[in-house]
């Protein structure tokens, strides 16, 4: 908490206001807290948009902000037999001086007072479609505050989601620094596992390496499941099961990142683990690679977001091409989109808050351009299932390469570079 700025949020608040209609009310939820089974629970994470705007860290919370600035936080009331449970509670009177709020309610007076709020407004805006539940009670305060104005107009219900999610779009400078830092965590503990990843090794050997050194290096949380799938199981993109033996010859692909402050990085490396690439591995390897470094300057200030998908999509083409996985011009395997068989998934996704950052890539049909301080992954693959067409030795190669970008006006800088790339540089550091 030592750290805690409450300006940070404020500004937010206040430019939130801003982009609002004269007129309007916006209303957030917090994350609830979600039951694992009897009597216990999953860690609680705060619902991203709601830490955005408020840095509050409870379940059971509700935040409003008016056009005209005012915001409102409903929390659980302070509770000393609860907190022997549970831990400390703010309770409505400290969340409003510390966190900055200009009032803040018992959570369980909100049916009263949140009608009042936002009776006569002409807007409600608020995150629809996320939680059916939310929905239910934003649509029951808002037929109680038209009951209460019957002879004004009834209120708009609006989706804030690409107010929101344009703002979350550019990160501002604490963001950067906390983004700057979980990166930094996830790069050197990749680097730190590659050196000591060996044949004999599970996935979940090296599962528990990862979250160890993410802990070792000041990050509490891994921002997702990490991926680590050995040798055919790199081409099942959403593979989590790591419990399989890795066998020599065989590449590990390593998709894991950090949390820090809330702030997520996503890295994924493949690599060899008896520490040599064999031709083929390599072959399909520097093919990803030249994607990778290809879409990676594709992130430019100025061009379509959807440009490093492009350049990804040809650069890959072409390589397969070259290594005689695809056949035909380069034109008929982009217009026939050919690469699909090896690479099902998108070139990356913005990120912040969220891994996947709840920000739009388009609005009203018209693509986002890449701009400063906007940030975006980077990670192209291919997979070599056992289902395609081609020779044998081909086949249960997956790899992908995954580095975290902030865009910027003269030029990207990679977040995660301190990883090794290179197939050279990734055999000398597993040698070593
Ligand atoms: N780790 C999830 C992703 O790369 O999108
Ligand atoms: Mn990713
Ligand atoms: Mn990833």
């Amino acid at each position: 908490m030592s750290d805690f700025n409450v300006n940070i949020f404020k500004a937010r608040r206040a430019e939130v206001a801003k982009r609002m209609e004269d007129n309007s009310i916006l209303v957030l939820s917090s994350s609830k807290l979600v039951s694992r089974n009897n009597d216990t629970t999953f860690p609680f994470r705060q619902d991203s948009n709601f830490y955005y705007l408020t840095g509050f860290q409870e379940p059971d919370s509700i935040l409003t902000v008016q056009s005209d600035g005012r915001s409102v936080l409903f929390c659980r009331k302070k509770n000393s037999e609860l907190e022997k449970w549970d831990g400390f509670m703010w309770g409505p009177d400290a969340a409003k001086d510390h966190f900055g709020f200009d009032e803040a309610h018992d959570i369980s007076e909100i049916n009263e007072i949140l009608p009042n709020l936002i009776r006569g407004q002409k807007t409600l805006n608020a995150l629809v479609g996320k939680s059916l539940e939310f929905d239910q009670k934003v649509t029951s305060w808002i037929n109680k505050a038209n009951s209460m104005e019957r002879h004004q107009g009834n209120i708009d219900l609006k989706n804030f989601s690409n107010v929101l999610g344009s703002m979350r779009l550019i990160k501002d400078r604490n963001e950067i620094d906390l983004i700057r830092k979980s990166c930094e965590i996830a790069a050197i503990s990749h680097r730190s596992v590659m050196q000591k990843a060996k044949v004999g090794m599970t996935e979940y050997d090296l599962e528990t390496m990862y979250l160890n050194e993410f802990k070792m290096n000041g990050s509490r949380e891994a921002s997702y499941t990490p991926i680590i799938a050995g040798g055919k199981r790199a081409c099942i993109l959403h593979y989590i099961d790591n419990n399989q033996n890795i066998k020599d010859g065989e590449l590990v692909l390593v998709d894991a990142g950090c949390e820090y402050g809330m702030y997520a990085s996503d890295i994924t490396r493949t690599y060899p683990i008896n520490g040599k690439f064999t031709g083929e591995q390599r072959a399909i390897y520097d093919v990803v690679l030249e994607a990778h470094n290809a879409a990676c300057h594709a992130a430019k200030v100025g061009n379509p977001c959807t440009d490093p998908q492009k350049t990804s999509e040809k650069s890959l083409s072409q390589g397969l091409k070259d290594i005689g996985l695809l056949k035909g011009s380069l034109d008929e395997i982009l217009e026939k989109n050919l690469y699909r068989e090896f690479y099902y998934h998108k070139i990356g996704h913005w990120m912040g808050l969220d891994v996947h950052d709840d920000c739009p890539y388009s609005i009203d049909g018209k693509e986002i351009l890449f701009e400063d301080d906007m940030v975006m992954t980077i990670e192209p693959g291919i997979y070599v299932n056992d289902t395609a067409d081609v020779d044998a030795r081909w086949k249960g190669i997956g790899v992908r390469i995954e580095n975290d970008i902030l865009v910027k006006s003269d030029g990207y800088e990679n977040l995660t570079a301190k990883v090794p790339v290179q197939a050279e540089e990734i055999e000398q550091l597993m040698s070593e």
